[in-house]
């Protein structure tokens, strides 16, 4: 019996009354017939969906049930640094945080996660994270399927490994360079779970990499063309068709899928790392694996099955989406650098493996006593974000950025829109224009890392501050 898509109950997050969010142990059951043992908030493993609007005071209280520190990051949200749960922010054993946040920004898929020092990537694999999504005037004024749970599904992908009792197995120390794998994958925590009942029409899934270091290649089993949307920081300008499409730790894509032949869609999360995506080997090794003429079969991550009775969404896709202002060149006022680096200066020779090697960025790894750089509040800047090695999912705080060279090339149309995750190759850069619009102090700064929970933890990642001028 394949199990259902667990859908993560909404917390009305429009209201002044603040959301109680319990983070918690819990146990879960992943395989059959065995109680995994997990954290969750509110619930045994991951979180409630936290809806807000644009224009409302978000409060939240958490309470830290657990015998250690837990801070919680709302990942994508353009909050101050003072609330924006960052390390320095640590909810004590037993103690209650009860942030407010100002939504001020578009409609997004965002998410919140634990972003405990040193400790990120074991409670995050564990089940500490949940969605938050923001709705605002435009997105629902907008023919775009919005019934959550029915037409408009969240999808936290992520991948664990059990050993042979069924329990979560997190070994950072014995991982390799790029970071934890899991062989399983869960989607919103179940393996290989189904719809039953989607109505034939425009589906809309929201779709978060929640992975410790996973990179995922997303396609259906039919090859089908689906529409992304949205990009991490909201809608794009227009509908892009796309048949496969790379997702990094942290990204989040909205997608719609067209259901109404009634055929059901079979949602393929294949491992980017297993498929030698190189830029071009990326679809036509996806053929051959579709086709079969691959020894690997994939597996669908996710079934959609159809009920032709239910009310559907079938207007078309809107053409015009949003609008999206790229700063003047005259308008941008700042340029940084970051370089990611790996084994900088180590010797690294005959040790091997991760635990062995630095995580840099800048050649310095995380310090809470250290500012890294420090802002200025509303001036666009420049930013070119290097790897040395490796492929890394960059992401800043407290901001959306917008991408102007990806790898050294041109932006392709479904990485036009508001980000706050990049992928850097191996050997290779990228660029964004970015400004901040929110302050963040020495007392509370903003980070910016690599987002494979692993490197992060091993100090691939800096913190600065937005000042008022
Ligand atoms: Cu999603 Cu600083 O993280
Ligand atoms: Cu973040
Ligand atoms: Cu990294």
């Amino acid at each position: 019996m394949p199990s259902r898509l667990p859908i993560p109950a909404l917390a009305d997050g429009t209201n002044s009354e603040p959301i109680d969010l319990q983070i918690r142990r819990g146990t879960q059951q992943f395989m059959p017939g065995v109680k995994t043992h997990t954290l969750g908030i509110n619930q045994s493993y991951l979180g409630p969906t936290i809806r807000t609007r644009r224009n409302s005071e978000l409060n939240l209280r958490y309470h830290n049930t657990l015998s250690e520190g837990v801070s919680i990051h709302g990942h994508g949200l353009h909050v101050p640094g003072d609330v924006d749960g960052g390390p320095q922010l640590e909810i004590a054993p037993g103690g209650v945080w009860q942030p407010s946040l100002s939504i001020v920004q578009p409609a997004a898929t965002c998410w919140y996660h634990s972003h405990t020092h040193g400790k990120t990537g074991e409670q995050v694999y564990n089940g500490l994270a949940g969605m938050i999504l923001i709705d605002d005037d435009e997105a629902g004024s907008m023919e775009l399927p919005n019934r959550y749970g029915i037409d408009d599904l969240p999808v936290i992908l992520q991948d664990r490994t059990f050993d042979g009792k069924g329990q979560f197995v997190y070994e950072p120390e014995n991982a390799d360079e790029d970071g934890w794998f899991g062989d399983t994958v869960l989607i919103n925590g179940a393996v290989a779970p189904v719809v039953a009942d989607v109505p034939a029409g425009k589906v809309r899934l929201r779709l978060l990499n929640g992975a410790n270091a996973r990179f995922y290649i997303v396609a259906f089993a039919d090859n089908r063309t689906f529409y992304k949307i949205a990009t991490d920081g909201g809608l794009l300008e227009a509908p892009v068709p796309l048949t496969t499409m790379e997702m990094s730790p942290g990204e989040r894509c909205e997608i719609i899928v067209d259901l109404s032949s009634g055929a059901p869609a079979e949602l393929l999360t294949l491992f980017e790392d297993e498929i030698d995506a190189d830029e071009e080997g990326i679809v036509s090794n996806l053929q051959a694996l579709l086709r079969g003429s691959d020894t690997r079969t994939p597996v669908a991550s996710l079934t959609l099955n159809v009920d032709q009775n239910l009310p559907a969404h079938t207007t078309p896709l809107p053409e015009k989406m949003s609008t999206i202002a790229r700063p003047q060149e005259h308008q941008i006022k700042n340029r940084r650098d970051f370089v990611l680096d790996m084994d900088n200066g180590g010797d690294h020779q005959g040790h091997g493996g991760h635990a062995h090697m630095d995580m840099t960025i800048n050649d310095a790894v995380m310090d809470m006593n250290v500012i890294n750089e420090r802002v200025k509040l509303g001036v666009w800047e420049r930013w070119r974000v290097r790897s040395n090695q490796g492929a890394h999912p960059f992401h800043v705080h407290g901001c959306s950025f917008l991408i102007e060279q990806m790898e050294g090339a041109a932006v392709t149309p479904d990485q036009q829109g508001w980000k706050d995750t990049i992928v850097l190759d191996d050997d290779d850069w990228s660029e964004f224009v970015v400004q901040f619009n929110h302050e963040a102090t020495e007392k509370h700064p903003y980070m910016y890392h690599c987002h494979i929970l692993e490197h992060e933890d091993r100090g691939m990642m800096g913190q600065f501050t937005v000042f008022r001028s």
